[in-house]
């Protein structure tokens, strides 16, 4: 079971994980998550549990995960963005967690692992899945009243009781590294990351996040399969924008941008960052 006490003890955040919600189960942290926003709960609020009745992944999807092993938190955030930024905070997620990975895992002084995302915010560790990220956001007209942001990270997972099509593309740190490690350590490393990162994107530094996040991604200027609403088409990815957008140019050769949907690296492509 988790520690609350033990990731206060590593936490060096103040607004981040200042109020910590551990429910041993529950319904989805997002959910609870989203009660307490409703309710009034400040920014840097976090809703924390060891297993979801009904986990939710991006695009409807399920998330399944095991009892006791993995990272299953949900933060508040009330920022000061519009509509149009607030995808920005998926990518920026995304950059964070990378970030608390790799401390936690040169801290367990192992075989250092390949942490990439996969747009918008698929956290990968040497190719395969290893987390997610799902967004949601309360509107009133164009201001957002509050945003939350549901983070689901296997640690260790393991995979091979998993069904085949799930250990076909997911992964685990315990599965990368043989290695348990103490999830309070990489909660509290999340906290402490988003407090440093989160206020400093916030106000002014948001190029950066893009530049760091385009850092993590293996598949930009290649030949990729998006599949959305749409349906499923190959393209070559050219770029994020600004509001962290998708930028693709399709086979007949016009750009376009995605917004929502999800993308399969499928080559090693001639794209323009080559
Ligand atoms: C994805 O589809 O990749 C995003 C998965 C996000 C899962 C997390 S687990 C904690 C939080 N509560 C939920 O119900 N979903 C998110």
């Amino acid at each position: 079971m988790l520690k609350l006490n033990n990731i206060k003890k590593r936490q060096r955040s103040s607004i981040f994980g200042k109020y910590n919600y551990f429910l041993p189960e529950i319904d989805s942290t997002n959910e609870y998550a989203k009660r307490l926003a409703l309710g009034g709960a400040p920014e840097g609020t976090v809703v924390l549990t060891d297993f979801q009745k009904e986990g939710k992944g991006r695009l409807n999807h399920r998330w399944e995960s095991s009892k006791d092993v993995n990272i299953l938190m949900s933060l508040i955030l009330r920022p000061r963005l519009n509509i149009d930024q607030v995808l920005r905070l998926t990518l920026a997620s995304a950059v964070i967690i990378i970030k608390a990975l790799k401390k936690s895992v040169q801290h367990a002084s192992t075989e250092s692992v390949d942490f990439t995302v996969k747009w918008p915010n698929d956290i990968m560790a040497n190719g395969k899945k290893i987390g997610g990220v799902l967004l949601e956001s309360s509107l009133r007209e164009k201001e957002v009243l509050f945003v939350v942001i549901g983070i689901g990270l296997n640690i260790n997972q393991d995979v091979s009781i998993l069904n085949e099509d799930i250990r076909k593309s997911a992964t685990s740190l315990y599965a990368e590294t043989g290695l348990t490690f103490e999830r309070e350590l990489i909660i509290a490393n999340i906290l402490n990351f988003f407090e440093r990162d989160y206020f400093k994107m916030e106000r002014t530094n948001y190029s950066g996040v893009i530049r760091e996040w385009k850092n993590y991604c293996t598949h930009l200027g290649k030949e990729i399969k998006i599949e959305s609403h749409a349906g499923e088409v190959k393209a070559i990815f050219l770029d994020i924008n600004q509001k962290g957008i998708l930028i693709y140019r399709t086979e007949s050769g016009e750009e376009k941008e995605l917004i929502t949907g999800s993308v399969k690296h499928i080559g090693t492509g001639h794209g323009v960052n080559d």
